[in-house]
């Protein structure tokens, strides 16, 4: 599936025009992007990706009980699969199927997969989360499990979550569940080096997106007038990543152009980081009204299975 669509100009080109501006999180992901996420996962500042896996190893034995065998395992934003081999190795899946923005990187790690997994059917599907996930019909309905790990749903803001989570209660039936991580609010000096690393990988990745919108829209962002700063907004409970102009900076592209001061921002990311009890009861809003949830010693992620 092609990344760009012609929708993305005119969405990019609104959010630039937009005060303050905004980008969307989905353009931190072309190739570059997806590669600079996977180091973050890997920086010692930044505890979700250790501590969801951390969890899941400790939890392996209850959590495929409450789970079951023999499901269709459908994960979105799959990114490299790293975390559904895990979980196909626990819950011995009939058929896997990968969703993903970003669909060149996934559809390396798909075809990895299924050399390594030869017993699993494995399918890639390309897709835009932020659009609704549509699956081929050919993927079977019944005993669909909806893997969302990561704490992926804290990038969109609540309204928008709310849907999302309406929209995978929509993907399975009433035998479905929804396994997904959440990143749980935390000391503010842990959250905020997590979102500003020292070796600099997350700025990499905050001012990768200029790139990417260059790319797609054809603008002439200079990467290097723009500085990464993030921080955590206490009355939203979210980490914020915004992009900053060192100088006065003039930015043109086809059918538009947007004059930014030293200091004017860019808003390209919010990571909410939802209290569990929240979190609950927006699945049961959702449609999910059964949840078992684990969370790690020091409560700072939770995996949450939740079930209509
Ligand atoms: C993908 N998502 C859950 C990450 C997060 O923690 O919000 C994206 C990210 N942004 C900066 N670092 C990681």
């Amino acid at each position: 599936m092609p990344l760009t669509r012609p929708s993305n100009h005119a969405d990019i080109s609104m959010g630039l025009s937009q005060r303050p501006a905004r980008i969307s999180p989905k353009y931190f992901y072309d190739q570059h992007g997806s590669r600079l996420f996977e180091a973050i996962t890997q920086l010692p500042e930044y505890y979700p990706t250790r501590t969801e896996t951390a969890l899941m190893q400790q939890h392996a034995a209850d959590i495929a009980r409450s789970v079951g065998t023999g499901r269709t395992l459908i994960e979105l934003g799959a990114g490299s699969c790293q975390k559904a081999r895990t979980l196909c190795q626990l819950v011995q899946p009939a058929c896997f199927v990968g969703v993903d923005i970003s669909a060149d990187f996934l559809q390396d790690a798909v075809a990895a997969m299924s050399a390594d997994l030869p017993w699993l059917d494995v399918r890639a599907v390309g897709g835009d989360m932020t659009q609704g996930v549509h699956l081929p019909d050919d993927i079977p309905r019944t005993g669909r499990l909806v893997f969302y790990p990561g704490s992926s749903i804290g990038n969109f803001d609540p309204p928008h979550a709310l849907q999302l989570l309406a929209h995978m209660r929509e993907l399975i039936d009433d035998d479905g569940g929804l396994l997904i991580g959440i990143d749980l609010p935390k000391d503010v000096t842990v959250m905020e080096a997590a979102y500003d690393d020292a070796a600099g990988v997350t700025a990499e990745f905050n001012r990768n997106v200029l790139r990417h919108v260059n790319r797609l829209i054809g603008s002439d962002f200079d990467v290097a007038q723009w500085q990464h700063r993030a921080f955590f907004n206490t009355e939203e409970s979210r980490i914020e990543m915004h992009l900053e102009a060192t100088t006065d900076a003039q930015v043109r592209w086809p059918g538009g152009e947007r004059a930014f001061e030293q200091g004017e921002r860019i808003h390209t990311e919010n990571s909410y980081k939802y209290p569990l009890p929240v979190f609950t009861d927006m699945l049961a809003r959702a449609g999910f009204s059964q949840a078992q949830a684990w969370t790690d010693e020091r409560g700072w992620f939770a995996v949450v299975h939740a079930r209509p």
